[in-house]
């Protein structure tokens, strides 16, 4: 089943959810004994590389900026929605294109259609709370956190944030692993938006000032040349920076992989730093995502968790989610509230299991 949230409105280029109007949405059945569920896109590891062959050679971007404060702003460049669906129009026409599934629900305004495509393609809300909380606890994360996974990643607004500010304050030595329910959003606008994040920190992004008269009224546009994309690896490499990608359903095969292929985890696979915004809309798999914490937080780390307080007619809530944390003696603690002047409140929290 499918469904789409009254996501008219855009704030600041990110869409809102004024969680009304949205039709049922089936419950799953689970498999007795795992949260899991039976799940239904196998879970698939995929290293930069590979990712990086799927590219299109041009991605048309424009800068989402954030405010932080009454001074200061974020800058996050991310690919245009526009030129996602042009690039699958190309493949849809082109028996030879190397796509790997008809990804026909970007091609209509369904925010989500349950199993097939859970929403990664746009940015959402609670992303840019996530980033917010990311920059006033820069400090917490920019030396200890060697490891960051980011769950239901979509356009990965918190990851580019993490590596743009790696990147430009000399920071290094970090693992990151992207997950998204779908190998095409990876594809599309995961990969594209981390190559552009970089581009951003190195100050080599096409200027994106307003037009004037002179100046071109076009998207800007980067050519995904062999040389850009070399110092991209080789910048990654001298930060000694690493990425990698999953795609597929939160499962024990998902978990497996994140643990390099064996079933037992061990401290030096868990994660210090797990980031997930808008992951908890949908009942059936908030069980599933506390699973996916239990056996990748790491005892001593923090994940952060940015959500709408509820997902009206879809049925997931914060509190739903944080009964489960607190039933399993794990902490939350509320980082950032916007309750004034929205429609329906959002918050970032931060689990830790100790
Ligand atoms: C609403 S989108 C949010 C995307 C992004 N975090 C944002 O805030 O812009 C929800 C994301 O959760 C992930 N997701 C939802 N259900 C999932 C499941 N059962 N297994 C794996 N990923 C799932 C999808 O990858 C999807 O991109």
């Amino acid at each position: 089943m499918s469904f789409k949230f009254n996501f008219d409105i855009e704030t600041d280029g990110v869409e809102e959810v004024d969680a009304g109007h949205v039709e049922d949405t089936p419950v799953e059945e689970e498999d007795e004994g795992t949260s899991f569920g039976s799940s239904r896109i196998p879970a698939q590891l995929h290293s930069l590389d590979e990712l990086i062959s799927k590219l299109p050679p041009h991605i048309a971007f424009s800068p989402l900026t954030i405010p932080l404060t009454s001074s200061k702003t974020i800058t996050i460049p991310r690919r245009e929605l526009f030129d996602v669906k042009m690039q699958l129009m190309a493949e849809d026409n082109n028996p030879s294109a190397d796509t790997t599934t008809n990804f026909s629900a970007a091609f209509t305004d369904e925010d989500i259609r349950t199993n097939t495509y859970e929403g990664g393609l746009k940015s959402w809300e609670c992303s840019s709370d996530l980033v917010k909380q990311l920059a006033t606890d820069s400090d917490l994360w920019i030396t200890s956190s060697n490891r960051i996974l980011e769950l239901g990643c979509g356009t990965a607004l918190p990851s580019c944030y993490i590596l743009q500010t790696l990147l430009s304050s000399g920071g290094s030595g970090v693992h990151l692993t992207l997950a998204d329910y779908n190998i095409d959003v990876l594809r599309l606008v995961t990969l594209p938006n981390i190559i552009l994040a970089y581009l951003h920190a190195t100050n080599t992004l096409p200027s994106t000032s307003q037009p004037t008269e002179e100046v071109s009224e076009e998207t800007p546009e980067i050519e995904l040349t062999q040389s850009l994309l070399s110092s991209f690896l080789s910048t990654l490499q001298s930060h000694n920076i690493t990425i990698s990608f999953l795609s597929g359903s939160w499962s024990e095969d998902m978990i497996s992989l994140i643990h390099g292929g064996i079933t037992s985890s061990t401290p030096e696979t868990m994660y210090p730093l797990i980031l997930a915004s808008e992951t908890i809309y949908s009942p059936s798999s908030i069980p599933a995502f506390v699973e996916m914490l239990e056996h990748t937080l790491s005892h001593t780390g923090k994940a952060y968790i940015a959500a709408k307080d509820i997902y009206f007619g879809v049925g997931g809530s914060v509190k739903d989610f944080v009964d489960i944390i607190h039933a399993k003696g794990w902490k939350w603690d509320i980082a950032r509230e916007e309750k004034r002047g929205v429609g329906v409140g959002r918050v970032v929290g931060v689990v830790s299991k100790s």
